[in-house]
Parts: C-alpha cells; sequence; structure tokens
C-alpha cells in the first residue's frame, strides 16, 4: 500500500472575483496527521470542501491513490473513502446516536442490535465515549462532535478532515479528541486537521501546510518548525507573539456586581447569582463554554438584557456610588462604561453604514454627551489612528463604513470603544475572525488602557489568550460563577475544569 493517498496539484478555486484557492499543493499520506493551518479566509474550508465533493475546482487536478479522480459530489467522495465533519453539525435532535450514525446508511436495514455493538466497536477501538442511546438533544457539544465522528468512520472512511473541531471544546475533550485522532494514526488512516491554533498544531500533527490569502505557502514537518515560524509563514512577515502584561499599583474597585440574576423569555435562568469586582487597572477575563452567560453577564450590566434580582453599582471618582440596575443603556454609557461587543450584526452596534468612519467616531462622542470632539479634528485624528492602528483596509476615512469588509468593520467598531476611553471597558469577542496581526493590536490596545487606569472586561474565547493578556480570570459555568482565579497562578486544566462544573471539581460531571 503506498502511503499517499490524496494528492492536490495546484488547486484552483474561484468565487466571482474572490480567489480562494490559487495553485494549492497538498499530498495527504495514510498513518499521519497533517494540520492545515492558515488565518481567518486563507481558503482552508473551500480547500477540504472540494475534497469533500461540496465544490468542484475551477482548475488542478486531485489524484487518488496515483489515479486522477473527479469528486463530483459527496457521494464521490465517500466512495474514495473521505469523510468530512463540518463546523456546524447535521445531526437529527430527536435521534439517538446510533440512529444519526445509521441515517446515512444506504441499505436502509435498522437493526439496531448490530447497529449498536458495531458503534460499541468502533468507540472502544479509537477510544471514543459515547452511549449509542443517548439522544442528540440531551448532548454537549464535545458528544455532538463525537457522533459526527464516529458516524463517518461506521461508513468506512479512511481520511478523515476535521474543520476546526476544537473551536467548541474545553481543553479536556481537546485532549480526548487527540488521543482519539493519535489512535487512528495508528490503524494508518489519513487524518487533516484545520486549525488556526497553534499550539495544537505543535501538539497533535506531523506536518503542517500553511495557506496565505488563497495561496499555498508550503508544507514543514511539525518537529523541524516552531510557533514563530509558522506563525511568520502564515502571516507573511514576522509578528510578535508577545503579550505584555504589566501591574498596575494599586488597583481600586470599580464596578461591584451582587447577586445578579437574568431569565429569558422562557423564564430560564441564563445567569444565576453572579458575583464579582472589577477593578481599575486591571483585565478581568471572563472565560466559559459557548452559551454560559457571557452575553447576557455583559447586556445586563449594560442595560440591554433585563435583570430579574441582584445590583449593579458603579463607583465615581468621590468614592459614591451609582445603582446601574435599573437605568437605561444610554444612561449607562453617559456615566462611563464602555461596550465593545462583536455580535453577528456589526452594523447593529451604533455604527451608521453610509457613513465614514471620522463621522462614525464623532457619533460616540455625540451620545457621550461630552464636547471634546465637536470639531472634525479629533475625530478624524482617531479615525486615522484606528485605521493606522488596527490597519482597517478602506480607501479613506469618509469611505461608507458599510461598504467596508465584516473583519474591517469590527475594528472600527472595537477600535472606537477602546478610545473613547471609558472608565469601565467591557468587551465581548473583540478578535473573533480578526487575523493575528489586529489580535495583537487589539490586545495591546487593551493594555493601554487598563494601565490608563480603565477596569477592562475581556469575554473570550481562547484559553491562551486569557491566561496571557488578563490579570484575573471568571469562569462562567451554566450562568453562575464556577470561580474567579488569579490568570498569573493558574493553568489551562484548572480553567478547564471550572468551565464544566461549578468550583472545578475534578471529574464533575457536565450536564
Ligand atoms: N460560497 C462562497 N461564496 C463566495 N465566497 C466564498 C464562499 N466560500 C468562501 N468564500 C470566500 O473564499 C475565501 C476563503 O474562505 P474559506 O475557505 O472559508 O477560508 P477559511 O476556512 O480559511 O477561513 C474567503 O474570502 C471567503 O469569503
Ligand atoms: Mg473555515
Amino acid at each position: 500500500m503506498q502511503k499517499c493517498v490524496i494528492e492536490l496539484k495546484n488547486i484552483e478555486k474561484r468565487f466571482g472575483p474572490v480567489v480562494a484557492n490559487d495553485g494549492i499543493n497538498l499530498q495527504i499520506n495514510r498513518g499521519e496527521i497533517l494540520c492545515l493551518l492558515g488565518e481567518n479566509g486563507s481558503g482552508k474550508t473551500t480547500l477540504m470542501n472540494m475534497l469533500s465533493g461540496i465544490y468542484q475546482p475551477d482548475g488542478g487536478e486531485i489524484y487518488a491513490d496515483g489515479k486522477p479522480v473527479a469528486i463530483r459530489s459527496p457521494k464521490d467522495a465517500f466512495d474514495l473513502n473521505i469523510g468530512m465533519i463540518h463546523q456546524h453539525y447535521h445531526l437529527v435532535d430527536v435521534f439517538t446516536a446510533a440512529q444519526n450514525i445509521v441515517l446515512l446508511d444506504e441499505d436502509g436495514k435498522m437493526d439496531m442490535s448490530a447497529v449498536n455493538s458495531r458503534v460499541s466497536e468502533i468507540c472502544s477501538k479509537y477510544g471514543f465515549d459515547i452511549d449509542p442511546k443517548m439522544k442528540v438533544y440531551d448532548m454537549s457539544v464535545s458528544q455532538k462532535q463525537t457522533v459526527e465522528i464516529v458516524k463517518i468512520l461506521y461508513r468506512g472512511a479512511e481520511i478523515l478532515i476535521l474543520d476546526e473541531p476544537t473551536a467548541v471544546l474545553t481543553p479536556q475533550e481537546t485532549d480526548k479528541l487527540f488521543a482519539v485522532l493519535r489512535n487512528m494514526k495508528k490503524d494508518n488512516k489519513a487524518i487533516i486537521l484545520i486549525t488556526h491554533k497553534l499550539a495544537e498544531v505543535m501538539d497533535v500533527s506531523d506536518k503542517v501546510a500553511i495557506l496565505r490569502k488563497g495561496k499555498y505557502v508550503g508544507t514543514v514537518i511539525t518537529r523541524e518548525s516552531d510557533p514563530q515560524k509558522l506563525t511568520d509563514m502564515m502571516v507573511g512577515r514576522t509578528v510578535s507573539l508577545n503579550i505584555n502584561r504589566p501591574e498596575y499599583q494599586n488597583p481600586q474597585d470599580k464596578l461591584i456586581v451582587e447577586g445578579l440574576t437574568c431569565l429569558n423569555y422562557e423564564g430560564v435562568k441564563k445567569l444565576d447569582n453572579v458575583s464579582f469586582t472589577a477593578k481599575t487597572g486591571e483585565i478581568l477575563g471572563v472565560a466559559g463554554i459557548a452559551g454560559s452567560g457571557q452575553k447576557e453577564l455583559l447586556e445586563s450590566i449594560t442595560g440591554l438584557y433585563p435583570v430579574k434580582a441582584g445590583s449593579v453599582r458603579f463607583i465615581n471618582e468621590d468614592k459614591s456610588e451609582t445603582e446601574l440596575v435599573g437605568k437605561t443603556p444610554g444612561e449607562i454609557r453617559k456615566i462611563g462604561v464602555g461596550m465593545g461587543f462583536v455580535p453577528e450584526d456589526r452594523l447593529g452596534m451604533g455604527l451608521v453604514g453610509s457613513m465614514g468612519m471620522t463621522n462614525n467616531m464623532m457619533l460616540r462622542s455625540w451620545r457621550k454627551g461630552k464636547g471634546i470632539f465637536f470639531n472634525r479634528k479629533n475625530p478624524e485624528k482617531l479615525a486615522r489612528k484606528i485605521w493606522d492602528d488596527l490597519e482597517v483596509v478602506t480607501p479613506s476615512t469618509t469611505f461608507p463604513v458599510r461598504r467596508m469588509s465584516g473583519g474591517n468593520i469590527q475594528k472600527v467598531l472595537v477600535g472606537r470603544e477602546i478610545a473613547s476611553n471609558p472608565p469601565v471597558l467591557l468587551t465581548a469577542y473583540a478578535v473573533r475572525g480578526l487575523d493575528i496581526n489586529t489580535s495583537y493590536a487589539i490586545y495591546n490596545l487593551l493594555t493601554d488602557q487598563k494601565m490608563k487606569g480603565a477596569a477592562v472586561m475581556y469575554i473570550g474565547e481562547e484559553l491562551d489568550v486569557l491566561l496571557e493578556l488578563c490579570d484575573r480570570i471568571l469562569v462562567l459555568c451554566g450562568g453562575k460563577v464556577s470561580g474567579i482565579v488569579d490568570a498569573r497562578n493558574t493553568t489551562k486544566e484548572e480553567i478547564g475544569f471550572m468551565m464544566t462544573s461549578v468550583g472545578g471539581i475534578k471529574g464533575g460531571d457536565r450536564k
């Protein structure tokens, strides 16, 4: 059996004017874990979708076991033993794991006991941990992902493609997944893992193929490379991966949250008795599995989400306190609580699409009710600073923001919030989807604000960044505060346990 199962030569794919893939070469081998590394939008998903039969290339050739092939449909891919786990799962909620696994089986016969035993066999062979009889709606994200993987193995996949599978996992779940991948590798399967996390690349892969802006940069052997080299290849120039974490002298309480409880429209508790204090000169990180109450926390503090019980007190310069619960978002902003929240709809967050950057800067300062930006010179200066610092791609500061790309709109939104110097700065998902350079520029701007004495809250997705950037980390679990730890003296593992069980009791149950 030859080692190379699939080879891509000079693959090209365009979407209208966008060249998503241009001259890509890739060799996929049995018994090997290949990471496909690249920044957002570099063409990773598009390339793999051509192997799984979702798109057809506009140019180039694909070889399977040395012979040229055309993969015109998912069925063609499957006939070549290629299986892909997409970022969004395709499971039927009301079915059990086993029922989902056989759903795509063509002969249609449902001898469930035979299915269950075959599923159990696959699970024990590779080290999966699922109950075939469990219903999908009772499963955690990680369990659903496991079902997707077992599903394609059940159908006989030899070449497995996983598109950013760890984005939704805790560190412990990621370790488990990697153990499974290593078992598959031992079983001589070919594995392609898409990721943009360097620590994972270094941990699990044998080789790394790097894409940059749709182009193929090269393939390197992991143990002959290092995170800095990989980043430089990914970005195309040298990027500093250091986050500076200076210590602020004498932090003071700035925002005191006590017993904050919020219900959603169905009466379900989204925040449950949340208490903490945010201090001046500090970045307080917030970690948690997606949907653990992060969004509700930020929105309830800023007056956008109804509060059932509890208080949020803002400490004024003269040490007097102002209760924020019950105030409107506009009033809370005026008091000095700024929010850089990056939702799906970036234009919904107080940017006017038809205006350019400069006018959008003025908009923010008018709302704040202060006169400092009333001449045009300051907003223009501010717009230019954001344009430079965050490398906003726009022809001018008057170019309508609506016509910028999503990532650039996000830079304007987050940059403006940071630059308005609020005493309390709340940010959520500020770097989601941005490239590495801009992400690090934003970390630096947040640290600048902290050293100017702002109380900064940073709700983030990447634990590595939370650990390096923040002073303390608050961990949410199911709407409760699982714990607050000193970021300088904790580990990913400790936070991972706290994410899945309140208080972080080892071996605690997730559901
Ligand atoms: N169906 C599509 N239609 C138009 N453009 C697309 C489509 N899919 C991807 N693109 C574009 O192709 C480029 C590469 O995207 P993608 O493969 O998703 O990147 P990655 O997975 O590396 O983040 C991006 O510029 C993206 O906007
Ligand atoms: Mg992708």
